[in-house]
């Protein structure tokens, strides 16, 4: 089962918001139906936003041929459209701009290069699985946060498919999944696929991320990215510069899983990332009814920023990259 793919015409994807109570795969046939799927996330990751974002051209130049309409102006609509849902994950727009670059040719050839993009995330995914496992060879205790798996991606993920790598190597004891407040990724997603895979887990509150890694519990921390900046910030689920933190104060590693197509070489550091800000009513509310205090206000960031510095490793299909080593005490001037 894939998380997204190009079915008869249309991009079928997993829906997300169900999980882990209902498996429903949903037809999207328009540009504005995979930007609604985008902002409400069903269909959400770095990863998978890439492949949605090359999907959705498609789709426009294939609906805009079927009704005679002009396909270049259908293609300029939806990439705006898309570009614009979500600002966070550079996969997006750079899934859009893949599919783009070879608009002179038509929808057949649109599709060709947004099926590319889908091929590239499946082998580079296994390509940071191996790699990723072979660093962190024997660790048998690993903290994630959100979720980084096949959900996030095509059919393998970043931060799990080295997690996967472990266990299949008889490595791991334990995954710790923080659920990731406030849309539980980390409980709803990350845990449902561990548990698909027969890998052990257990799912802990946020706040009990940092002492139990300062417990001595955890040998290593995996996360994936939505962006990583050219001095080697990395922007990913909101809650991750904890666990960087932590994981330094204990000395251990926090490794980053990602594409190379999620390094941003434009942003300078993670500073010069948008960071999207969501509705309040995802921290204000639990289960759709209202947990807070009347009359209080939220601040939801969906993501944050953890520095260069911080970094033990991010690896890529191409290369392990080691920012906190070769950063300067600001974490500025790390070139990847
Ligand atoms: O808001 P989400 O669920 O799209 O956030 C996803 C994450 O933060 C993942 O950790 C990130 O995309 C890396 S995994 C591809």
């Amino acid at each position: 089962m894939r998380t997204i793919d190009w079915v008869d015409g249309h991009v079928l994807i997993l829906d997300q918001t169900l999980l882990p109570h209902q498996v429903k795969m949903v037809s999207i046939a328009t540009p504005a139906e995979l930007a609604d799927a985008i902002i409400r996330l069903a269909v959400r990751g770095a990863m998978a936003l890439g492949v949605a974002g090359a999907f959705g051209i498609a789709l426009a130049a294939f609906r805009a041929h079927e009704q005679g309409r002009s396909v270049d102006r259908a293609v300029d609509e939806a990439a705006a459209l898309i570009k614009r849902s979500r600002p966070t994950a550079v996969n997006l727009p750079w899934g859009v701009d893949r599919a783009l670059e070879v608009r002179a040719g038509g929808p057949l050839a649109i599709l060709a290069a947004a099926l590319a993009v889908r091929d590239q995330d499946i082998t580079a995914n296994r390509a940071i699985g191996q790699a990723g496992a072979r660093m962190l060879q024997g660790v048998r205790r690993v903290l994630t946060h959100c979720n980084a798996g096949a959900l996030a991606a095509v059919e393998t993920g970043t931060a799990l498919a080295i997690v996967e790598r472990l266990h299949q190597a008889a490595d791991l004891e334990v995954v710790y999944v923080c659920e990731t407040r406030p849309l539980l990724q980390g409980s709803r997603l990350t845990a449902w696929e561990l548990g698909r895979a027969g890998i052990p887990h257990r799912i802990i509150v946020d706040g009990a991320a940092a002492g139990l890694i300062l417990s001595g519990a955890v040998d290593a921390v995996v996360v994936g990215a939505d962006r990583i900046a050219a001095n080697g910030d990395v922007v990913n689920k909101v809650g991750t510069v904890g666990h960087a933190l932590a994981a330094r104060r204990a000395g251990i590693p926090f490794v980053v899983g990602a594409p190379e197509a999620t390094i941003d070489p434009t942003r300078a550091s993670g500073r010069a990332t948008p960071i999207e800000e969501r509705d309040q009513a995802e921290v204000l509310d639990v289960a759709g009814h209202r947990a807070a205090a009347p009359g209080s206000t939220a601040f939801n960031p969906a993501f944050d920023i953890t520095p260069a510095d911080l970094v033990t490793a991010i690896v890529t299909e191409r290369r392990v990259l080691t920012p906190a080593s070769s950063a300067s005490s600001d974490g500025a001037h790390v070139a990847l």
